[in-house]
């Protein structure tokens, strides 16, 4: 099994995730609301990259049965029902809606890789669900970390180093990694022990307690604290209920 790897969605051209199978990381905090909300009971989740389209999209639907979620630069966006807090997304919420979902770097990551053959959401949060997952399939992925702005981040690459060694550990799946993938390893050996306090020391962390969001610190570290498997299927992210089930036949 080959796991190729990108540090951020402007990397990836999006004719290289055509019909593959791939990961979506955004740990602070796009990967940790998606996986939080569809836990808590919402329908689906719509990911759209820009305001724009998120309000169009969500036109007359636009009340009761769907909510528009997201942020700019941390912070809910003007017109909104919820920003981008898994804090916000409680069962009193989000249960039975339909979400219009649109962030920074998250859903842009998600927009890209939206030829998947099997997309999958990845936090700390879930990460033995999609590792299970991807045991199953057994075929080649890829890991897309949604970055900050364009740039390398230390929380994704890290999740995405955990991801792998658990899959390593796993000794009947042999995986041979791109050179992205083998840097994600090492960086989790070295930085990994203390997830709450690498977050905390990440750019995004700090600026996220800038901002006034510390508590989301902890609910993005939280391993395997919400272990479902967000999968994207037509444009839009539901629950897969079964994380044993194969998408299709390895090709
Ligand atoms: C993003 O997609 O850029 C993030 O999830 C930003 C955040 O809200 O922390």
């Amino acid at each position: 099994m080959r796991v190729d790897f990108h540090f951020t969605p402007h990397q990836a051209d999006e004719i290289w995730l055509r019909n593959k199978d791939v990961v979506i990381i955004d740990v602070l905090r796009s990967s940790t609301t998606i996986a939080t909300s569809l836990r808590n009971g919402a329908k689906e989740i719509i990911p759209v990259a820009s305001v724009e389209r998120a309000v169009k999209v969500s036109g007359n639907l636009f009340g009761d049965a769907i909510l528009r979620g997201g942020e700019r630069n941390g912070r809910m966006i003007d017109g909104f029902n919820l920003g981008n807090s898994p804090a916000e997304y409680t069962e009193e919420k989000v249960k039975g809606k339909g979400i219009i979902f649109s962030t920074t770097n998250g859903t842009l990551a998600i927009e890209r890789a939206r030829f998947a053959r099997a997309l999958v959401v990845c936090g700390f949060v879930n990460i033995s669900t999609v590792a299970a997952f991807l045991r199953t399939q057994g075929r080649d992925f890829v890991i897309l970390c949604s970055g900050r702005n364009g740039m390398f981040s230390l929380e994704d690459t890290v999740c995405a180093g955990m991801l792998l060694r658990r899959m390593m550990d796993n000794h009947d799946v042999e995986i041979e990694l791109s050179d992205g993938a083998l840097a994600a390893v090492h960086l989790h050996k070295s930085l990994g022990k203390n997830i709450m306090k690498l977050l905390r020391a990440s750019e995004h962390g700090r600026y996220l307690i800038q901002i006034g969001f510390e508590d989301d610190l902890s609910l993005c570290a939280g391993v395997d604290t919400v272990p479902v498997l967000p999968r994207l299927v037509g444009g839009v992210i539901r629950l897969n209920a079964d994380p044993g089930v194969q998408v299709t036949p390895a090709a």
